[in-house]
């Protein structure tokens, strides 16, 4: 069975979250398993990787978009380093920049990939089994190869729309469907939300199946999906809920480079500690208190903006008695704010920006990781967490519902209500109960690094969505 991801994002090519780690993960395990073909599809960028690897071109064309036209190339990394052949895109003009987000053209710009994919897999004869289309940047493929005369050689190829966020829609005018590959106006229906272009509800109404990252944010949908809900309902027939995975051979505390000591299980009490004091020492914190840590977007989905008020409300109820250290960016205001409050409280630590090495620092030295989310699709980070030997406090929602269990019920960590501060905060007071207590603390951490976090399961259930 030969599948095509097609995606923004691939770990380590270029990842801005999630996405990444899971495009850069499924089709490596998926490729463990007798019969499958996984392959990854994405932008070229002006990354790392891009230029330490070597490319050979394998196809060279053109595609017309609105008055414009465009070379599109496709390259295909010669090593197989990642353990799936990677495909990238290059589009100059619109897909040649330095990140996958963050442009203003950037509705031309997934068009364009899309576009380009569909025209060389069509020029060049090849037919895969599956399209794998992850979130909304990728939506419109489903529709264009049922609907567009160009690409009739790929009528009839299986498409999966995997829902990695569903926050985001992609939603655009209809002004954008002149720069689609062709439209003649009889199939608006299958395009149309409320009146906008909506390439998630596209994606839902025309693949053949399609999933959430988790059960728990699957069955959230169903009731409140920023307006899609009564569509998933209609199409739940073909809906399927499937956890993510984390790549265990990436993330390993006993052989991660980034980290300045490794540890397993055996030693994870003291390798932690050391980790702890590093990192303690470059921030100036004292590592004898407990340490919570944070990392993600500063958007409002990640509970980010709770985040001050959490701060300074939880190092003044407990005078000063835990460290807080924040990895992350995003809104402004939040940044600013917390910003402020490294000049009141040394017990906290701030690093703004995007830095994969920290993460893994922070991941292994923490006590507690602190997940505040609103929404949370999956979530990797506190199945990262565990499997540092760190406990999670997460808001009870989507991924994070269904990864951690509280620790009152024998599960791996501390589950509260409301996405607040006042509720966090509380969470906090109880995690710091926990960690006076030495042999609950000791038995959560042996357990949390023995949860099986592993792609094989979850792959195993994308196999079967892709059977069906
Ligand atoms: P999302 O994709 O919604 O941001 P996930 O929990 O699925 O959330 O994944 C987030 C991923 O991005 C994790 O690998 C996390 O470690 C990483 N990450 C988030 N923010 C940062 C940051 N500022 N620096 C380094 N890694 C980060
Ligand atoms: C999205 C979600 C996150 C999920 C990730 C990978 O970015 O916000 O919850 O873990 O995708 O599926």
């Amino acid at each position: 069975m030969k599948i095509f991801n097609l995606s923004m994002e691939c770990y380590p090519v270029a990842k801005v979250g999630g996405l990444g780690d899971v495009v850069g993960a499924l089709p490596k395990y998926l490729n463990r398993i007798e019969g499958i073909e996984a392959s990854v599809v994405m932008p070229w960028y002006n990354k790392i990787f891009v230029h330490e690897h070597e490319f050979e071109i394998v196809f060279d064309g053109w595609i017309h978009q609105s008055h414009h036209t465009f070379q599109v190339q496709v390259m295909k990394e010669k090593s197989k380093v990642l353990g799936f052949d990677l495909y990238l895109v290059k589009i100059p003009g619109l897909l040649d920049r330095d990140n996958p987000y963050g442009y203003w053209d950037e509705s031309q710009q997934f068009l364009a990939f899309q576009h380009g994919v569909l025209h060389w897999l069509t020029a060049m004869k090849i037919r895969p089994d599956i399209l794998h289309c992850h979130d909304y940047h990728t939506g419109l493929v489903p529709f264009m190869i049922e609907n567009c005369p160009e690409f009739r050689f790929l009528k009839g190829v299986k498409t999966i729309g995997t829902i990695h966020n569903g926050e985001y829609q992609g939603q655009m005018n209809w002004e954008m469907s002149g720069y689609f590959p062709w439209f003649y106006g009889e199939q608006w229906g299958q395009l149309d939300w409320n009146g906008f272009i909506n390439p998630l509800a596209a994606m839902i109404k025309c693949c053949h199946a399609f999933n959430a990252v988790s059960e728990g944010y699957l069955h959230e949908l169903f009731e409140s999906f920023r307006g899609l809900e009564g569509l998933v309902r209609q199409e739940h027939a073909k809906a399927y809920g499937i956890i993510n995975g984390i790549d265990v051979e990436v993330w390993n505390p006993a052989t991660d480079s980034f980290l300045d000591f490794n540890f397993s299980e055996e030693n994870v009490v003291i390798g932690k500690q050391k980790n702890k004091i590093a990192l303690c020492k470059e921030y100036n914190l004292d590592p004898d208190l407990p340490l919570f840590g944070f990392i993600g977007r500063f958007a409002g989905e990640k509970g980010a903006d709770l985040l001050p008020d959490i701060v300074w409300r939880s190092i003044q109820e407990t005078y000063g008695a835990l460290n807080i250290i924040i990895l992350g960016s995003g809104d402004k205001n939040i940044e600013y704010q917390l910003k402020e409050l490294t000049q009141s409280y040394s017990n906290f630590a701030l690093d703004l920006g995007y830095k994969e090495y920290l993460s893994h620092k922070i991941y292994a030295s923490s006590d507690f990781l602190l997940m505040p989310s609103r929404v949370e699709p999956c979530g990797l980070n506190q199945i990262y967490a565990m499997r540092y030997g760190t406990v999670p406090i997460v808001r009870y929602t989507g991924g994070l519902r269904d990864t951690v269990e509280d620790v009152s019920s024998g599960g791996s960590g501390i589950n509260f209500g409301a996405a607040t501060a006042k509720d966090a905060v509380h969470a906090i007071h109880r995690a710091l109960h926990i960690y006076h207590n030495k042999e609950l603390m000791q038995r959560l951490l042996h357990s949390n690094m023995n949860y099986d976090f592993s792609w094989e399961k979850s792959a195993e259930r994308y196999l079967e969505m892709y059977k069906r």
